[in-house]
């Protein structure tokens, strides 16, 4: 296992390139099992992370041939009889549901262990099920696994809406089960995240009849097949979002580059009122912080898109701790996602948390201390609490952090912050006791 050794203070500046999006990209890799024996769906501009290879690991196990060649993935079908996605996969990534409404859609079964809890908190998946058996699929859970089957699926009007708003993947699950079922698929209440709409527009691509791109209601005109296609994936605005924070923590001026600022308007703005300068044209947004004054407060609550993401949570806490007074975050996606807060009060930050929301007093520098990361965007926000405190900080288990920021060690780096990436050497002993 490795850790990250960052000291803090120092202004990060220049210019960084934000890669393919991570959530857009898992999705997208799924949907090659929609595809005929010899169909091939080639992918550029795929993040090259410990998820989306995780991915590719699964795929390879359901019969698709992958690819890599730096960030182009090509995905083709060589045997289309494999129906199972083990709990070996799945525990460690629970995106792995995403192959069930391709495998149910095309292979006409799917064996698939169910996700568990996970740091973040509760991730039911109580919603996909709902909506594939509304296009008559049979649904099962024993031992651990949904196990579904239908002859092909039945386009039926399905509501994918929750208790905490719609469901991403899920609404990208029966997307891409509606597309080869037999007649309409409605789905109201669709997740709206520009990683849904990408999806979307990848299946028509691929020949697939999807209307309402973009809406909270879609319109899925079930075909016979699907053909292969070439896709540039998106960029991952949670990335962009990460680095834009690091800019404001560090009071530094960051350009980043291949951002599509119209996906990321709460966040700006968000920036904005922190004191931050945001300057955005196409395909880049700068942000400048404010070296040597402090950052406003701002209250911010977590939303389905186009609100403030929740993936963007931890890293704008570590931005507020640093604030000059005192900001409110309201999660209203995942009420328990604050796992961070506890790790940041280690480094010297003021943070209350009253059931899901939490009270964060700024403070002028916080101090660096041994932390250590248990999800991945709450990974993300200590390594930037490191980059803004006085002395050393060490973030351990960044395997976390790997699974959705390439390279951000070196990234950072190049940006001028202090960061090395080196094996922990807490003994094995100690390590496993806290696996
Ligand atoms: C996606 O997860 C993302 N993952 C998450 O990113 C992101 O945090 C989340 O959407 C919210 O934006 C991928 O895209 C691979 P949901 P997903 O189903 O689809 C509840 C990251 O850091 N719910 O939209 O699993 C659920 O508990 C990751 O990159 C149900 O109640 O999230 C949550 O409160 C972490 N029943 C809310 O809905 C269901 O069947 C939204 O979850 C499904 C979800």
């Amino acid at each position: 296992m490795d850790k990250f050794v960052i000291h803090g203070g120092r202004i990060l500046r220049g210019t960084v390139r934000v890669g393919g999006s991570k959530n857009a990209a898992l999705p997208m890799m799924a949907a090659s099992l929609l595809l005929e024996r010899g169909q091939r769906l080639l992918l550029r501009s795929v993040p090259d992370l410990a998820d989306t290879r995780t991915m590719a690991e699964l795929l390879t196990q359901l019969g698709v041939h992958v690819e890599r060649d730096g960030h182009r993935l090509s995905l083709s079908v060589r045997d289309d009889r494999p129906v199972i996605a083990p709990y070996q996969i799945v525990r460690t990534m629970r995106a792995s549901i995403c192959v069930l409404g391709p495998l149910l859609a095309r292979r006409g079964k799917a064996q698939v262990s169910l996700p568990g809890g996970c740091a973040i908190g509760s991730r039911p998946v109580d919603l996909h099920l709902r909506g594939l058996a509304r296009l008559k699929a049979r649904l099962t859970i024993d031992h651990g696994y949904i196990r579904a089957h239908a002859t092909r699926l039945k386009g039926a009007t399905t509501y994918l809406g929750g208790s905490f708003g719609s469901t991403v993947t899920g609404t990208g699950n029966l997307l891409m089960a509606a597309t080869l079922a037999h007649g309409d698929t409605i789905i109201e209440h669709a997740a709206q995240e520009p990683e849904i709409q990408e999806l979307a527009r990848l299946l028509n691509a691929m020949g697939a009849r999807v209307e309402g791109i973009g809406g909270h209601r879609l319109v899925i005109h079930g075909v016979d097949r699907l053909y292969g296609a070439e896709w540039t994936v998106m960029p991952d605005r949670i990335e962009a979002g990460t680095f834009m924070a690091a800019a404001a923590i560090t009071g530094g001026d960051v350009t980043v580059e291949n951002v599509r600022a119209e996906h990321m308007i709460a966040v700006l703005e968000t920036l904005r009122q922190m004191g931050a300068r945001v300057e955005e044209s196409t395909f880049t947004v700068r942000v400048r912080g404010r070296p040597g004054r402090r950052l406003e407060p701002v209250d911010i609550t977590t939303l389905p898109y186009p609100g403030f993401p929740t993936d963007l949570q931890a890293p704008f806490m570590a931005a507020l701790t640093q604030a000059r007074d005192i900001s409110v975050i309201t999660e209203r996606i995942y009420p328990d996602r604050f796992s961070h807060a506890a790790e940041l009060g280690r480094m010297g930050a003021r943070i209350t948390k009253q059931e899901s929301t939490a009270i964060i007093v700024g403070v002028r520098r916080l101090s660096g201390a041994p932390v250590m990361a248990s999800d991945l965007r709450g990974g993300a926000g200590l390594v930037l609490a490191g980059l803004a405190a006085k002395g050393c900080t060490e973030v351990r288990r960044v395997y976390h952090i790997q699974r959705g920021y390439e390279h951000l060690e070196r990234r950072l780096s190049a940006l001028g912050a202090s960061i090395r990436r080196v094996a922990d050497t807490a003994t094995p002993a100690l390590a496993a006791q806290t696996a």
